[in-house]
């Protein structure tokens, strides 16, 4: 049983988000799985879920600007900091053959995902229902003043 399985705990009620939510869990899990596996297998797939991130993070990145949050927020400044660390841990693999901060790295994003999502990734979604965001034409209703947010929308946030 992975640490982090998919649950309607998980879901924010907008479809893309939720699907995109739910590959990456199961990428994870499948990263999860391949703890004891060769070195080769472990690596492709925690790489598949880095790949399908960088998209996740940019797709969610792109929405913020769209509904008028600044490039310069702090749910974007998460994406990019666990990107990084996605990005070190493969290159330490890679590089040095040093599998511990990888193995390490699968098991963080297993908790530090529920958090991320149920926060800074509600706060994004509720925005976007508020101001009539539809991602398939990246159209908003209402007038939003561009750049204008640099919180993330969520609950716990200070800005
Ligand atoms: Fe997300
Ligand atoms: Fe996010």
């Amino acid at each position: 049983m992975p640490t982090l399985t998919w649950s309607d705990a998980l879901s924010l009620q907008q479809p893309q988000m939720d699907t995109t939510h739910q590959e990456f869990v199961d990428l994870l899990a499948a990263a999860e799985a391949a703890l004891d596996a060769e070195p080769a297998v472990l690596l492709q797939r925690f790489q598949a879920l880095l790949e399908h991130t960088v998209e996740h993070f940019a797709q969610e990145d792109r929405w913020m600007a769209a509904t008028g949050f600044s490039a310069e927020n702090c749910h974007t400044f998460q994406h990019a900091a666990v990107l990084q660390v996605m990005r070190n841990v493969v290159a330490l693999a890679q590089v040095e053959g040093d599998f511990g901060p990888l193995k390490q790295a699968v098991a963080e994003l297993a908790q530090w995902f529920p958090g991320h999502a149920q926060m800074m990734d509600a706060g994004l979604a509720f925005h976007m229902q508020q101001v009539g965001f539809d991602p398939v034409t990246g159209q908003c209703r209402e007038a939003v003043a561009e750049g204008s947010l640099t919180g993330c929308g969520s609950t716990s946030c200070n800005d």
